[in-house]
């Protein structure tokens, strides 16, 4: 039947921060789709809530406390997972975040831990999984979560933004090196999407920059987080099946406008927001 090829069921899926966000709302869209899933996270008592969740829908889960600046932790969690559930289809690296500062004034621990969170994390978890997919043999998909700020000029981002366009060359170079293992790899790159971490960035910028959101996404309002949950569905499923190497902007079309704005007072399109 052609709706089965949306379906996951039999797949297990590794997710990193998966306890809020993006990431419980990709794991439980995984579960109501037909996945097992594991999560790992640092924040336990989501973590688990998230498992819960899971479980409540039929399907099999396993919460996994990880801290993601620790490789160690990432290879013992994926290597855990496959033990678990014998075996493994999923990646979502989904790990990731930042704080707003000019990047001269970042002193260079702060910006060495942006690599780590968002990038080394991805690297590490795409190597254990992608090892535990070619030895199963029955290939496998991974999902990255960029950011629309890996796609321009990111001021006050600068040290993730050059993660997430890290992630964008090495999602490219992975479909090619993985392909032959059946193993298919993706980008995704949201811009705003409503989450914690979302909301944490906003409550630092200006009323101003908050009021003017709805006129700069052409959708015309922030993103919810199962609006990426669907794409990473349908990027794991069969119905994405001749699929490697893509990049998609799940961002209410925020790049396609590339600093086109409606203006305030008439709702008309500008490049320079009279
Ligand atoms: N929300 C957005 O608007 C948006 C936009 C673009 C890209 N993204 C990307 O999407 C991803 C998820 O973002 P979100 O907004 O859902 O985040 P969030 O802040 O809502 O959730 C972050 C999760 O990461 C976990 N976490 C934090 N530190 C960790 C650590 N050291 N080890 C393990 N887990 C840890 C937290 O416990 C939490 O569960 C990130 O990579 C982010 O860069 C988000």
């Amino acid at each position: 039947m052609i709706e089965q090829k949306i379906r996951l069921d039999g797949k297990v899926a590794f997710i990193t921060a998966g306890a809020n966000g993006i990431g419980a709302g990709a794991a439980i869209n995984i579960a109501r789709f037909g996945g097992d899933v594991a999560i790992a996270d640092i924040d336990v008592k989501r973590g688990e809530h998230v498992a819960e969740a899971i479980r409540a829908l039929g399907r099999r889960a396993l919460f996994i406390e990880t801290n993601v600046f620790d490789t160690a932790q990432i290879e013992h969690a994926v290597a855990r997972t496959a033990e678990h559930f014998g075996r493994l289809d999923i990646l979502v690296n989904n790990a990731g975040g930042t704080r707003r500062k000019p990047f001269v004034d970042q002193p260079e621990r702060s910006w060495r831990r942006v690599i780590d969170l968002n990038f080394v994390s991805m690297l590490a978890a795409t190597q254990s999984a992608a090892k535990a997919m070619i030895s199963s043999g029955n290939g496998g998909t991974i999902i990255n979560i960029a950011s629309s700020e890996g796609l321009r000029a990111a001021p006050g981002y600068a040290v993730y933004a050059a993660c997430k366009a890290g992630m964008v060359s090495f999602t490219r170079t992975m479909a090619l090196e993985l392909a032959e293992h059946g193993i298919r790899v993706h980008v995704l790159a949201p811009d705003m999407i409503d989450t914690e971490g979302l909301r944490a960035v906003s409550a630092i910028a200006s009323a101003e920059e908050n009021a003017a959101r709805d006129r700069y996404i052409p959708l015309q309002r922030v993103g919810e987080v199962d609006e990426i949950a669907d794409v990473i569905v349908f990027l794991a499923s069969g119905m994405a099946s001749y699929l490697t190497g893509v990049m998609i902007p799940v961002d209410g079309g925020t790049i396609a406008s590339s600093g086109w704005t409606r203006t305030e007072a008439s709702g008309d399109w500008s490049l320079y927001n009279r």
